[in-house]
């Protein structure tokens, strides 16, 4: 009986994890699994991520962001076309850039925050475009302090190990990062990464970007002067 109470415990409390990954929006694919990541009806750029291998058929007028088969080289694709990806693919609706591609063998190129540093894999082709990033944080660091982005990530692990925090306060969902992790972040999900005594290097592919200033000037915040309570 007693047994039974604590299992029910700790299958409340995996229930109440899942809730708060659920409700704050972000979804774990473990290395090895095999899956599709699709947009959410309340998002507004489509996109489907195939994680795992799978044969991806790109129609006209989408484009396609995937690794090579080592995962040491990222393709970008316009469609119409068909990849057969064994890591994570990830087609975006309504944006057809240029072919490329682009080996993933030097280190990352621009400071970043807190330590850690980014190279533009496949920059935003005019701003606010979806854009391919190669982050890096060294150990012991976190990546920027918690924090929110206005469109999707799907971020890929490519080496390393780390922990991604997700939610507000006490109420904060915590899952190991390591290499081939999958990891989707919704928009407004509060969020950020960690690590320990190792370094980490991921991929994150943004569902369209941001442009600076044009997020920060709008009448809610402008509008709104803070005051002591
Ligand atoms: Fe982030």
């Amino acid at each position: 009986m007693l047994s039974m109470t604590v299992a029910a415990r700790e299958c409340d409390t995996v229930a109440i994890k899942r809730d708060l990954a659920e409700v704050f929006g972000v979804r774990f694919f473990a290395a090895g699994s095999s899956a599709v990541a699709e947009a959410r009806p309340t998002n507004l750029y489509h996109y489907r991520a195939f994680i795992g291998t799978h044969e991806v058929a790109v129609e006209a007028g989408d484009c396609v962001y995937y690794l090579g088969d080592d995962a040491r080289s990222a393709w970008l694709r316009r469609g119409p076309t068909r990849v057969a990806s064994h890591h994570l693919a990830t087609v975006i609706r309504g944006y057809m850039p240029e072919d490329r591609s682009t080996t993933i063998q030097q280190g990352t190129t621009l400071p970043y925050v807190n330590g850690c540093s980014t190279k533009q894999l496949f920059p935003a082709e005019r701003p606010g475009d979806p854009t391919l990033q190669l982050l890096h944080m060294p150990p012991y660091t976190t990546e920027q302090v918690h924090h929110i982005h206005s469109t999707v990530r799907v971020v890929y692990v490519l080496s390393g190990r780390g922990i991604s925090v997700v939610g507000k306060g006490d109420h904060t969902v915590t899952h190991e990062l390591c290499h081939g992790t999958v990891c989707v972040l919704e928009p407004m999900c509060p969020h950020h990464f960690e690590t320990r005594a190792e370094p980490l290097l991921c991929i994150p592919l943004h569902i369209f970007s941001s442009t600076g200033r044009q997020e920060l000037d709008h009448p809610m915040l402008v509008g709104t002067h803070l005051i002591d309570p």
